[in-house]
């Protein structure tokens, strides 16, 4: 397989359906940077207010622990056992509910690990509802050598009627792929406090700046020489001459003078540090300056948990570079395709909600900012980066002997002639000729196996008691 994909979908491409099987039919490495916020597990249903641009749109929040969920936790159970353990122990301290929570989304970030280019990364906007136990589900997922910070962001002011610490923050657990990723440092301008001390003159043309020493702090015998009749410091100067007579021809030496005008020697000459030319202080992880989207803003669609550009922006700034690949799997209404957009980068979005593919049209072109055609697909794609695979059926041996003449639903012996082969993701579903796709069935399994993923049809043999299911 190549060490990147391509990806096997358009540029500006917004998905209505379930990001799980969207994402199962997306080109493994293809992605640079995935932001998700995805229902939080707050035990709420959302809708947006009826007449807002986001009217129709709605999700769930609340989860209970189905037939298919156990279905996914012994899938997660035969591949990923830490992972598993996890959630079980999710389980045991938070109730069920967690549990199930869990697992719908460890399934999906395997899916997303899948998908990123290995400089990739991916940003889980979560809050302490089930913050904590999303760190440890993408410890294991992503490695904990690949978590890199917990952002907090305050989301809103405090609340006066509140009996506890005002809850104000969402929390951003971010991670990379591997040891290294993309990183564009951001920084935060000076506040006006350390400028006004710091920065106290000023150019004939306002240009502020402050004055730095120019005195090498260890000794550099090379750096020992008279400059404009100023004697060399002890320790020598900090710049050679070559580069001394450059900061001096572009008038970025300050010289100390006496009263007449002329140098006072005694005194050293110091470097001008334009404020215009600061990046500014390297930024932390508590980011309170993004303030939330109030009723008045432009970019308000009153699609529910909105979250603000300003954050996407600055997400997407450090993690990603022009031209490179975002998706948003849980893309509510597009904030993150936006942004993407607005920065020149490529996007792909996927919703549960059909809302999200118009509302992504609608604010970029209030934006300004739709200069090419979106693409909204319902489908699930066929990934096409397995190579030219030989056809399914030349694989039937080897699985029988993998399997052990074992049917992998119902359990019991069959022999090689009353098997079938059977699609796991079946195919209309984008599932792939591969072995790693492929299992050996009875013929009464395949036919109640169907068309449907394998998580349903285990549920359903647990449903009716058939031996094997979990
Ligand atoms: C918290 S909202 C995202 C808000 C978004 N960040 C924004 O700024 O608008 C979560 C979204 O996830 C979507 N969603 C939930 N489960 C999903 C699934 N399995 N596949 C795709 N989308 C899903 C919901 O429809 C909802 O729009």
């Amino acid at each position: 397989m190549p060490a990147m994909a391509a990806p096997n979908w358009k540029n500006r491409t917004m998905w209505t359906g379930d990001n799980l099987d969207i994402m199962r039919g997306m080109n493994g490495k293809s992605v640079d940077l995935i932001y998700l916020d995805p229902p939080f597990n707050s035990n709420e249903d959302y809708s947006a207010p009826v007449g807002s641009e986001a009217a129709g749109a709605a999700f769930k929040d609340t989860w209970t622990l189905s037939d298919v969920d156990e279905a996914w936790h012994g899938e997660i159970a035969d591949k990923e056992p830490a992972l598993y353990a996890i959630i079980d122990a999710a389980g045991l301290s938070h109730g069920k509910s967690m549990k199930s929570y869990l697992i719908m989304m460890a399934v999906r970030l395997l899916e997303m690990r899948r998908l990123l280019k290995p400089t990739g990364s991916l940003y889980l906007h979560c809050d302490p509802t089930a913050g904590h136990y999303l760190k440890m589900t993408l410890d294991c997922v992503f490695g904990r050598a690949n978590f890199r910070n917990e952002i907090v962001w305050q989301r809103t002011t405090v609340h006066s009627d509140s009996k506890t610490w005002s809850r104000i923050s969402d929390t951003i657990l971010f991670y990379s792929k591997g040891k290294s990723m993309t990183w564009n440092a951001p920084y935060a301008p000076h506040a006006d406090e350390y400028v006004d001390k710091k920065y106290r003159y000023a150019d004939g043309d306002g240009r502020r700046y402050m004055l730095d020493n120019m005195t090498s702090p260890n000794p550099r015998p090379n750096m020992m020489y008279e400059w404009k009749g100023f004697p060399y410091p002890a320790k020598g100067w900090r710049y050679s001459q070559e580069t001394m007579a450059r900061l001096d021809a572009d008038g970025r030496v300050w010289y100390p003078t006496l009263e007449d005008g002329t140098y006072d020697t005694n005194r050293r000459p110091r470097l001008k540090r334009y404020l215009d030319e600061m990046k500014g202080n390297v930024m932390g992880n508590i980011w309170n300056d993004l303030p939330p989207i109030n009723s008045q803003a432009k970019e308000r669609t009153g699609y529910p948990t909105q979250k603000p550009l300003v954050l996407l922006d600055r997400i997407i700034k450090a993690s990603s570079n022009p031209g490179d690949i975002v998706l948003d799997p849980f893309a509510g209404c597009a904030t993150a395709c936006v942004a993407a957009e607005r920065l020149k980068r490529h996007w792909v979005g996927i919703d549960l909600s059909p809302v999200a593919a118009s509302l992504v049209v609608s604010r970029l072109r209030e934006e300004g900012s739709l200069l090419f055609p979106t693409h909204k697909r319902i489908d699930i794609p066929r990934r096409t980066d397995l190579g030219k695979l030989p056809s399914y059926k030349t694989h039937k041996h080897q699985l029988f002997g993998k399997q052990e003449g074992i049917c992998a639903g119902c359990r019991v012996v069959f022999p090689f002639r009353n098997m079938t082969i059977d699609h796991i993701v079946p195919q209309s579903k984008g599932g792939t000729d591969h072995i790693d796709n492929l299992q050996l069935l009875c013929g009464a399994c395949n036919s109640l196996k169907g068309n449907r993923d394998q998580a349903r049809f285990l549920a359903d043999l647990k449903a009716r008691g058939i031996v094997g299911a979990e």
